[in-house]
């Protein structure tokens, strides 16, 4: 099979930079990746690689940087086009602008619409791989793993289960929640690159039978994932607890119904007890950290680096239409931000590794992607570390690789992306076109 041989920098990881620090990672200025049959073969030095591989095709990206794709841990693709919308918390932002938007993707015309428009935001932002809630409508899941499978993506996604305080339309009941999960994971998860998701919305959205069904269903199905939303605003938890009065805090509700475990991904997690932190690191359970979401409709700061010190999966998410970007960029720089209120300076090399292989860990697709070493799958992002005359200027100044990228981490955006491989193959033609996903 074709050889193919990327020069550039790249970056990868030996551990876990969040505990094991700087001495994790491994950057190399005069770089290579060796790719074959969409897998990656080999990281080294330029100079070594060209020597030992000379029958091979060269695709010289110059001084860019060469990293693993972002993978984006929790988002909604429905929401695409509500997408910056105004002046709203929480529970009236759902009510007002997300479930009229999410009532049309029973449509199985709008949904594919929309489902194209995502993939091509997400790749032009080199994000490769994602965990997506869909909508009720089982349409909505199959434009969106139709979209996914034609591109030859790692993507995981699934039906949101909601079978009350949602508008009629936009209900199923518990059996048909369960019913349409099961028939969509059998038609989906484990084809191609492609993964379900068992996907109950919220404890408020759910009645405890539908919750004890979702729970039944990933009992049965144990390789999905799980995902929903935990501790997100104040306003939420209080619902949350006049709706189950019996339960010590939020969390317990997902436990008592098997929904916790290695592989379940809990949006957003900000107002956690001491008693649900060390319940999700004792079950495993993964938290997907939303800042641009969490700052965007008034959330709340995540402690990131204190879930990770517990050994807490945890990974970086737009939470697209809540969150307010596409780009993994900004939502780096938004972590950041939150750090910052947080009296906790983020790294670069923290916040990259939240982006790539804390996010695949927290998917459980850690050992297929979010790392540029051999016998990954090849989905490479090529990031321009100059990519704006105001990036440019200051990564002149730059010492070290760190100097170089903080500033396209803090003002990039999708220009900062000049290619992405999915499995290998190069997704990008020329910038102002359409994504090729056949190219
Ligand atoms: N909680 C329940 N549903 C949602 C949603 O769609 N977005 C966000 N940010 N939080 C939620
Ligand atoms: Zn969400």
């Amino acid at each position: 099979m074709a050889t193919t041989l990327l020069l550039g920098q790249t970056l990868s990881f030996d551990d876990n930079p969040f505990t094991a620090g700087l001495g994790a990672v491994r950057h190399h200025s005069t770089g290579a990746i060796l790719l074959r049959d969409g897998m990656i073969v080999e990281v080294g030095d330029a100079s070594d690689l060209r020597a030992r591989h000379v029958d091979c095709t060269v695709v010289d990206h110059g001084d860019a940087l060469l990293i693993a794709g972002f993978v984006d841990s929790h988002v909604h693709y429905p929401q695409t086009g509500i997408i910056a919308s105004w002046g709203k918390r929480l529970i009236d932002w759902l009510e007002t602008y997300t479930f009229p938007e999410e009532m049309r993707f029973g449509d199985a015309d709008h949904a594919q619409l929309i489902a194209g428009m995502y993939f091509d935001f997400s790749l032009a932002n080199g994000i490769t791989s994602a965990a997506s809630f869909c909508t009720i409508h089982p349409e909505s899941v199959d434009a969106y793993f139709t979209a996914a499978q034609a591109r030859g993506m790692r993507m995981i996604g699934g039906k949101v289960m909601m079978d009350r305080n949602a508008p009629e339309g936009l209900r199923d009941t518990a059996q048909t929640g369960y019913d349409q999960s099961k028939a969509l994971l059998e038609k989906w998860h484990g084809v191609d690159r492609l993964g379900y998701a068992i996907t109950p919305r919220f404890a408020p959205t759910s009645t405890p039978a539908q919750l004890q069904a979702a729970g039944a269903l990933w009992a049965e199905s144990p390789t999905c994932a799980m995902q929903t939303h935990l501790s997100e605003q104040r306003e939420e938890i209080q619902w949350m607890k006049e709706l189950y009065p019996d339960h010590p805090d939020y969390l317990s509700v997902y436990e008592q119904y098997g929904l916790t475990g290695a592989g379940a991904i809990m949006g957003h997690s900000i107002y956690l007890t001491e008693r649900e932190i060390t319940a999700l690191a004792a079950t495993g359970s993964g938290v997907a950290h939303c800042p641009t979401s969490n700052t965007f409709i008034g959330s709340g700061l995540c402690d990131v680096r204190g879930l990770m010190q517990r050994g807490i999966p945890i990974g970086l998410a737009t939470d697209v239409g809540g969150g307010s970007s596409f780009s993994m960029l900004r939502t780096m720089a938004a972590a950041y931000e939150v750090g910052q209120l947080r009296g906790d300076s983020l790294h670069a090399a923290e916040l990259l590794w939240l982006a790539t292989q804390g996010a695949a860990d927290t998917l459980r697709i850690g050992d297929k992607v979010g790392n540029l070493v051999a016998g990954r799958e090849a989905d490479i992002t090529v990031l321009d570390l100059s990519s704006t005359p105001v990036i440019a200027q200051r990564a002149a100044r730059a010492d070290d690789i760190w100097g170089a990228l903080f500033p396209t981490i803090m003002l990039g955006d999708d220009r900062a992306v000049r290619q992405v491989y999915v499995a290998g193959r190069p997704m990008m033609p020329a910038k102002g076109h359409q994504m090729l996903p056949d190219a």
